[in-house]
């Protein structure tokens, strides 16, 4: 039986390490996943810990050698694609269709073809600015999936909404959406 295949992009937030956790539940319930991390992503986490999880090589740019035509291959490849977390920088360039980077190379190939899920991650202001705000809805209401941000102390030492969704809430959605089958509960 085929696996689930998951792509799960990452962007230049701190919570970068939630998605880690995430990769790890997932690869314990059998699905593949795949990383794609843009540069500012991997100052906050590391190729190896990536590449480890997953036993896969991160992708990071539009030009890598051997890999020309990954932001068209991926979006083929992946059965749901994930930006967890997602930044303002990102989430705004998305809106505006920007494909100068892999992630919204891969964004415009994909076309919703396959369900694409957002999880945006800043301080409060970024994301109750306006810009990002109307980004926000915007890819709503094209047909991404959205998910709250949570309310509570941000790294910033800030108060109030724009934390990253929980990973047990991404996990669930995949759970109860798709044929992704927990292997184990325990989670290292
Ligand atoms: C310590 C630190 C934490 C940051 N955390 C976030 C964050 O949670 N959300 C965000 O939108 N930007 C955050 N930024 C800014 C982004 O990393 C920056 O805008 C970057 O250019 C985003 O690029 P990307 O969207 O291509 O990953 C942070 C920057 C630093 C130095």
């Amino acid at each position: 039986m085929s696996k689930f295949n998951i792509l799960l992009q990452l962007t230049g937030s701190i919570s970068c390490y939630k998605a880690c956790y995430l990769a790890s539940k997932l690869i314990k319930a059998n699905c593949d996943v795949q990383f794609v991390a843009s540069d500012a992503a991997l100052k906050f986490i590391g190729k190896a810990t990536l590449e480890g999880l997953t036993h896969r090589p991160v992708i990071t740019g539009m030009f890598e050698d051997s890999k020309m035509l990954a932001h068209i291959d991926l979006a083929k490849w992946a059965d749901v694609i994930l930006l967890y977390p997602a930044t303002a920088n990102t989430i705004n360039g998305l809106a505006a269709g920007l494909a100068g980077e892999l992630i919204g190379g891969i964004f415009l190939a994909n076309n919703f073809k396959v369900p694409y899920w957002i999880a945006p991650a800043m301080n409060t202001n970024m994301y109750e600015h306006p810009i990002t705000q109307a980004s926000i809805k915007k890819l709503e209401d094209m047909g991404a999936f959205i998910f709250p941000t949570e309310n509570g102390i941000l790294a910033c030492g800030d108060t109030g909404p724009g934390r990253l969704a929980d990973p047990s809430l991404v996990y669930d959605k995949l759970v109860r959406e798709y044929n992704v089958t927990p292997a184990y509960e325990a989670i290292s």
